[in-house]
């Protein structure tokens, strides 16, 4: 196992194994080789700098890519002017892309100062050969790309471009691997995210995900549950199973096992107190899930349920396969089965052919599901999917007054629902210290609220019974109970 790999002992003059993860583990130590002559040369450790942009799997893999910095050598800088500048990007809407391209060019004058720094981008973005060939026409100083699928092999790439002068590239279509035993180094040493599956089939005709993160793919159960077992050992208390839509875990493994048994399997767990997962597609949510939910000890009060449009009409173009009517329904079986819980969403507002009727039906499902809280976006046309081909693209003038209505109504809708909870005394994961004063900790209630309360930094990582005073629309403050 990684953990017990001693990375000096490995023969680097040899040709690297071809079996993974070994193979990353030899490319390691000849990182480990290219830090210590840096350091002797310049009579400091090289640093390096991640960027996460997107969603919580890219901030999972960003994780791993720390990991591999570290135990190759370099220290954690905390500004991008690094020798090394890694961005694991995110294209689920444009203005991810555009957020990327900004900061390029800021890199870029940092580089000119930095003779020794290198630059790399991974992640979704890089699945895109437009935004690839981009890049190496208009940034040409960039040293190293690789995409979603070969992010295991990151140690072989950094080996490869910490002793070359070229742009390296390497970009795989697809893949249908999964390697374990890689290493991570978490943001929290109490919670962890944890993939249970990789890619997506869904084809939510707006969607770019499916295209750059490939094929759904399941994580075996015996090897989640190692990994989530070596967290518990290791001060995890939170987990937040990972998957672009969990309720089709396992249907792809060679012994099938669904969602909710997995759940159940993890709530074994010793030293594991709360259990999250995202996200839930509303078309495959089982009677089964809900009645593990309901029982369950750990399994947090909350469940993302994205419900993008409450149209049917849109719906189906959208190819979500669920209408209006089921979506209600749902909600309202979940709420009822379970009486506490947080419902959250995600909304598109503006997508193709959407009138004012449709719109309507949204702002319709919100008021009668009454979410605790929502994402709201922009409809943001994806190249390559069907719904950037479709005919009526709405004009941005009226998908930006239809969004600030339906923000509008959420936001009043999700201060009334935190409202309900003031008064009350309920337990808070510490997380972190307050950002803005330092006499303040920052935690989450089960249903995923955050809570701020006066407490030492002592209690980070621990579950605090805590007073809710006040509700300040999405946050609360609270006091030690
Ligand atoms: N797998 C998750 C969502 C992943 S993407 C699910 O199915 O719910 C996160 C959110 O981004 C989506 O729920 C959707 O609301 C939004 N999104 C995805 N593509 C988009 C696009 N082209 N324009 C605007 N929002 C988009
Ligand atoms: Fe995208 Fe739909 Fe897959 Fe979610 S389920 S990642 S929205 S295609
Ligand atoms: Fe973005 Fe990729 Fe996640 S496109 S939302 S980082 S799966």
């Amino acid at each position: 196992m990684y953990n017990e790999t001693d990375f000096d002992n490995i023969d680097i003059a040899a040709e690297p194994p071809t079996e993974e993860p070994d193979r990353q583990f030899y490319f390691m130590a000849k990182c480990r080789v290219w830090v210590r002559e840096f350091e002797k040369k310049n009579s400091r450790r090289p640093c390096f700098f991640t960027q996460t942009f997107g969603c919580q799997m890219n901030a999972r893999d960003s994780e791993k890519l720390t990991a591999i910095l570290e135990q190759a050598g370099f220290l954690q800088a905390k500004t991008e002017e690094a020798d090394f500048v890694i961005y694991n990007t995110c294209t689920v809407r444009e203005n991810a892309n555009n957020k990327v391209y900004g900061h390029l060019g800021l890199l870029n004058a940092y580089k000119k100062k930095n003779p020794h720094m290198k630059i790399a981008l991974c992640g979704c973005m890089m699945q895109e050969p437009t935004a690839v060939s981009k890049i190496k026409q208009r940034y040409s100083f960039v040293d190293l790309i690789f995409g979603t699928h070969n992010i295991y092999k990151f140690a072989e790439l950094l080996a490869v471009s910490l002793n070359s002068d070229t742009m390296v590239v390497d970009i795989w279509e697809d893949t249908d691997r999964i390697v374990e035993e890689l290493p991570a180094k978490r943001k929290y040493r109490f919670k962890s995210g944890v993939n249970i599956m990789f890619g997506c089939n869904n084809f939510c005709s707006y969607c770019i995900v499916p295209y750059v993160r490939g094929r759904e793919r399941s994580r075996k159960p015996e090897d989640i549950i190692k990994e989530i077992r070596f967290l518990a050992s290791d001060g995890v208390k939170e987990v937040m199973l990972l998957g672009q839509n969990v309720n089709s875990y396992g249907k792809n493994l060679t012994d099938p096992l669904t969602f909710a048994e997995l759940l159940e399997k993890v709530e074994q767990i010793d030293g594991i107190e709360r259990i999250r997962f995202m996200t839930s597609h509303p078309k495959d949510l089982s009677d089964d899930l809900i009645a593990v939910m309901r029982r369950s000890k750990k399994i947090c009060n909350h469940l993302h349920l994205p419900l993008q449009s409450g149209s049917s009409r849109i719906l189906s173009m959208m190819n979500r396969r669920y209408d209006k009517e089921h979506y209600l329904n749902l909600a309202e079986k979940v709420k009822k089965a379970i009486p506490d819980l947080a419902i959250t969403t995600d909304i598109i507002v503006g997508f193709p052919g959407e009138t004012e009727e449709d719109f309507l039906e949204t702002m319709d499902v919100v008021k009668k599901v009454r979410f605790d809280s929502a994402f709201t976006f922009l409809y943001s046309k994806r190249t390559g999917t069907p719904a950037a081909s479709m005919d009526g693209q709405i004009p941005e003038q009226i998908a930006k007054e239809r969004f600030d209505r339906l923000l509008k109504e959420v936001q009043a809708i999700a201060a009334e629902q935190a409202d309900l909870l003031v008064g009350k005394t309920l337990p808070v994961l510490a997380e972190e210290i307050n950002r803005q004063d330092d006499s303040l900790l920052t935690g989450r209630l089960s249903n995923n609220s955050v809570v701020h309360f006066a407490g030492t930094k002592e209690m980070i990582g621990t579950i605090q019974n805590v007073y809710l005073k006040e509700a300040k629309g999405f946050y609360y403050i609270g006091s030690l109970q």
